[in-house]
């Protein structure tokens, strides 16, 4: 099927754009591709030991590093994730993505900037047997990707089935700010997620209609009540919130700050002492942290307590946990993972200058900088989530969706709705310019000390009634991309739209 065929525009000249052929043609269809590595990952069924007892039925990525160099694929035993895959910058990869499931998937690199047709949308979903193909360069720069299935109204249960992978760049700048950055020596995966299980251990998906799926058991690595054993010095806690919908308010018990390196696109210029980060689905941050003062005790890491919003037309609120369909509501205090630190350190890690980064989007390289697209976020009758009032459509593309390659542009994301929306753009980084708070402020209170704002972002949380206002550069790639609310059921319900990025040398564009 080809899919432009079907594509339908309201954006005026977009048609016109279509049939002249110009638009998206891969840069790199005109030269063979000779990948550096070439890596498979299988999607399939198996059981994994979750908690005491029963093993759980799981669907999950396995990954096999088939032939080259500069990317390695480190499986993790005894879990449901999938493979860590650590690429250097610049190399090229080819991976074929087999569907061992009983039912259509497709891998999304999130994050990352790849061509359209790597970017595993729900229109690229293969069947149950059939092998993708995908090719690209790693052009972006060091930084906390991650992959995960895509397909249509599917992707929030086969992530709730345990699918759901790290992909980590690496470059020599990265290695010469934190070492073991290429080796992952220093690195300790922190993948937050929750889970409701049935009482024979299995995993139970019973998503909220307003919320999403809230898990009563948080689990770190797959693993609950997890626990590590770590030396008195310093590691890099590479912390994903891998869940479908939760919110985490993370903090250490003993009150010490959180040490910000890092967010969803990598380094950040300068480290951030925090007393506590939100992280929403899709988001990622990177914490150095030093356990050298805790030697011979435990900490844990937390989500405190936080109102999550939800109130309905002034009514009773509905951050009741009865009402989520999880007994631990979104917002109650709970213990992620507990560090026992010993007495004795085998090395002393210490961090180099992190880098700078020298896009910084204002009014002279942004020229509506002053007046963003906007696209409001709402729920209509009924439960429909929406953007912009409108709902997913594989083939729409809009007028104020359409953006030119190479032009700074802002938008605005503009939460008209109750609940907390942690926003994603494909394919592109972006920068956090402004939030404009809610006029009550008394859920915002609890949280906006915890946002991440500086660096580069691919998900941002926009809080209820608030508006935050991004800048990106789209490109270099071409094509129709998407962008969507990170709470997977809402992504899957609806709150989630195409994007076209179109070359701006086009005449009469
Ligand atoms: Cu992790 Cu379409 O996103
Ligand atoms: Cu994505
Ligand atoms: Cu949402």
């Amino acid at each position: 099927m080809n899919r432009r065929d079907f594509l339908k525009f309201t954006g005026v000249g977009a048609a016109a754009l279509f049939s002249s052929g110009l638009l998206p043609a891969r840069a790199s269809s005109m030269e063979p591709f000779v990948p550096d590595a070439e890596i498979s990952i299988t999607a399939l069924e198996k059981y994994v030991p979750i908690l005491s007892g029963a093993q759980t039925k799981v669907w999950s990525y396995e990954g096999q590093l088939l032939s080259g160099s500069g990317v390695t694929v480190q499986n993790l035993s005894g879990t449901y994730l999938g493979p860590i895959l650590r690429a250097q910058s610049g190399k090229k990869v080819r991976i074929f993505f087999h569907n061992n499931l009983a039912e259509d998937s497709v891998l999304h690199p999130h994050g990352l900037r790849v061509p359209e047709d790597c970017d595993g949308q729900p229109m690229q979903a293969i069947g149950p047997g059939q092998t993708k193909i995908y090719e690209f360069e790693v052009i972006d720069r060091a930084g906390p990707y991650w992959f995960h299935p895509h397909p249509m109204g599917r992707t929030a249960e086969q992530v709730a089935m345990g699918m759901a992978g790290l992909f980590q760049v690496w470059d020599p700048t990265e290695e010469l700010a934190v070492p073991g950055a290429s080796t992952g020596a220093n690195d300790i995966p922190v993948i937050i997620q929750d889970r409701n299980f049935d009482s024979s251990n299995q995993f139970l998906y019973n998503p909220n209609m307003l919320w999403g799926y809230l898990g009563s058991k948080v689990l770190v690595n797959g693993q609950a009540n997890a626990a590590f054993s770590l030396e008195p010095r310093a590691y890099r806690l590479r912390i994903l919130n891998g869940s479908n919908a939760r919110t985490y308010k993370l903090a250490w018990s003993n009150s010490m700050p959180l040490k910000v390196i890092g967010t969803d696109g990598g380094l950040l210029p300068a480290a951030l002492s925090k007393s506590y980060v939100m992280l929403m689905p899709g988001e990622r941050v990177d914490i150095w942290a030093d356990f050298t003062s805790v030697a011979g005790r435990q900490v844990i890491l937390k989500s405190l307590s936080f109102d999550p919003g939800g109130m309905m037309g002034g009514g009773g609120g509905m951050g009741g946990g009865g009402m989520m369909g999880s007994s631990l509501a979104n917002g109650a205090s709970f213990n992620i993972l507990t560090v026992s630190v010993g007495r004795k350190a085998t090395v002393k890690p210490t961090l180099g200058p992190l880098p700078a980064i020298p896009t910084h989007f204002d009014a002279s390289n942004v020229s509506n900088f002053n007046s963003p697209v906007p696209f409001v976020l709402a729920m209509q009758m009924g439960m429909t989530w929406t953007i912009n009032g409108r709902v997913y459509d594989p083939m729409d593309v809009a007028a104020d969706e359409m953006v030119y390659r190479d032009v700074p542009i802002a938008w605005e994301w503009i939460n008209n709705s109750s609940i907390p929306h942690p926003m994603h753009i494909h394919n592109v980084m972006f920068q956090v310019l402004k939030r404009t708070p809610p006029s009550s402020t008394s859920s915002y209170n609890t949280v906006n000390q915890g946002f991440l704002d500086t660096g580069w972002k691919d998900t941002v949380i926009v809080w209820p009634a608030e508006r935050v206002k991004i800048a990106m550069t789209f490109g270099p790639h071409m094509g129709m991309y998407m962008y969507h609310c990170h709470i997977l059921e809402h992504e899957d319900m609806t709150m989630m739209r195409n994007y076209m990025i179109m070359d701006p040398m086009m005449p009469g564009m």
